[in-house]
């Protein structure tokens, strides 16, 4: 395994996204890249996360599509073939880290507890999503494990605003933070696209 992480520095702020209409796909994608956050989470958690994946890839120059709410192989699979570059699950098992090491395609496991960041480690993977970040400890949490697990970077999800996101991004072992407050349901049923742009531009502004 050889997969590069640098993707994370271009842009510190991940939207966790959720496509509810396919015809979604490709403006709000347009809306984010155009206010600056490069870097875009396209969940499996709807019907259409892989076909937006293939769409935002084909139609969307200088997005960064990669796959979210990965809990299987099957479905490490099926985004990297639809064109996912990056892999994020909420969790960790056995068939998602050995699929991860057959390929170089970025993994974010999710880990929480001591024993899960020392599993993951164990595995050789050392950037990790924090998930859910607000009810597992918080910023507090995640700069407590900068003392055991030196080598440990994380990426917060799950509770994170534009409130908070600087109190996590400032910490030493938060490589970036990831969210769905860039992309509320409402905006993109409407679709509000300068207005997802605008929450899309101040995101990226933040400093890791
Ligand atoms: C995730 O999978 O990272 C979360 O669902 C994002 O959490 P949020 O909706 O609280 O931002």
């Amino acid at each position: 395994m050889t997969a590069s992480y640098d993707f994370l520095d271009t842009s510190p702020v991940i939207p966790v996204i959720a496509i509810e209409a396919i015809e979604h796909a490709v403006p709000l994608a347009e809306a984010l890249v155009a206010g600056g956050i490069v870097n875009l989470e396209v969940t499996l958690r709807t019907q259409h996360g892989l076909d937006a994946i293939r769409l935002i890839n084909e139609q969307v120059p200088g997005a960064n599509v990669g796959v979210g709410t990965v809990c299987s192989a099957a479905e490490f699979d099926a985004a990297v073939e639809a064109g996912a570059s990056f892999v994020v699950s909420p969790g960790q098992s056995d068939e998602l880290f050995e699929r991860a090491l057959l390929t170089d395609v970025p993994f974010l496991a999710g880990a929480v507890t001591a024993t899960e960041a020392m599993a993951a480690q164990s595995r050789g993977f050392n950037l990790l999503k924090f998930f859910p970040a607000g009810t597992s400890g918080g910023a507090a949490a995640i700069k407590a494990f900068a003392g055991p697990f030196a080598d440990i970077q994380f990426v917060p999800t799950g509770g994170i605003k534009p409130e908070n996101a600087q109190e996590y991004l400032s910490l030493s072992n938060v490589r970036a933070v990831g969210g769905s407050w860039l992309t509320p349901g409402d905006l993109i049923k409407g679709g509000r696209w300068d207005e997802i742009e605008a929450i899309a531009r101040q995101a990226s502004s933040l400093n890791a």
